[in-house]
């Protein structure tokens, strides 16, 4: 999916958060987003989703005007083609591991095709543990479902809210190969926000966000 945002620009009442944000993510392409906490990194990937409102410029994804749509055209929009990894991961307490991770799927009216979550389980390495439910998961566990949950559908527009924030350096690792790898092999664009320099390292390219803009 070819993502555009032209001139964003977001405040909270007199309080600018970030103003002149443009950039663009190809299909296939691995952009890494980096800056100080509270410059507005989470916000810009919620704009993104249009999960968040805006003030100024716009979200275009493969043509199509995201603030242009309404909420429910929206919401139907985001879950057929994009799969979410939120910083505070947002796992459902009352489901158990397979049903969080399955959930995209059921939005869509899909089948749990070829077992797709149990094999999302074992790419991240939680074989095994779909009856558990979150509340006896440890962080990095959950983090896992969290991002098991977002990958299970395939989505070609891939946002991750620092993905491997809780996570040891070797399964990082493996977490970075699973959400590179959907990017490599079908052609999703991967948008990360990280402070963690050994991820931002594997981006086609890196960018700082600043209260004043974007830049290289
Ligand atoms: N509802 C709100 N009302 C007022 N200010 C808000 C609101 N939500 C977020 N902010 C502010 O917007 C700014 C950007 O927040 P955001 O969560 O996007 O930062 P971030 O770059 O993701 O930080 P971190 O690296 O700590 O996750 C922060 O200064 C935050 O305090
Ligand atoms: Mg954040």
């Amino acid at each position: 999916m070819t993502l555009r945002i032209t001139n964003l620009g977001k405040h909270y009442g007199e309080a600018p958060v970030f103003e002149n944000v443009t950039l663009g993510v190809e299909p296939g392409e691995f952009v890494a987003i980096v800056g100080e906490s509270g410059v507005g990194k989470s916000t810009l990937l919620n704009c993104m989703a249009g999960l968040d409102s805006w003030d100024q410029g716009t979200v275009t994804h493969d043509g199509t005007d995201i603030g242009a749509l309404g909420g429910e055209a929206c919401a139907l929009w985001r879950r057929r083609h994009v799969g979410f990894v939120f910083q505070a991961f947002h796992v459902l307490p009352h489901l158990d591991v397979a049903q969080n991770v399955a959930l995209p799927l059921m939005l869509l009216g899909r089948q749990n095709e070829e077992g797709r979550v149990a094999k999302m389980l074992d790419a991240v390495g939680l074989p095994g543990m779909g009856a558990r439910l979150p509340q006896t998961l440890s962080g990095g566990q959950l983090q896992r479902v969290a991002i098991a949950r977002a990958l299970v559908h395939r989505p070609a527009l891939l946002l991750a809210d620092e993905p491997t924030g809780n996570l040891d350096p070797s399964t990082a690792a493996k977490v970075m190969d699973l959400l590179i790898g959907q990017t490599r092999e079908h052609g999703a664009s991967l948008v990360l926000v990280t402070h963690s320099e050994s991820a931002a390292a594997r981006a086609d390219r890196l960018l700082h966000l600043t209260a004043g803009g974007i830049r290289a």
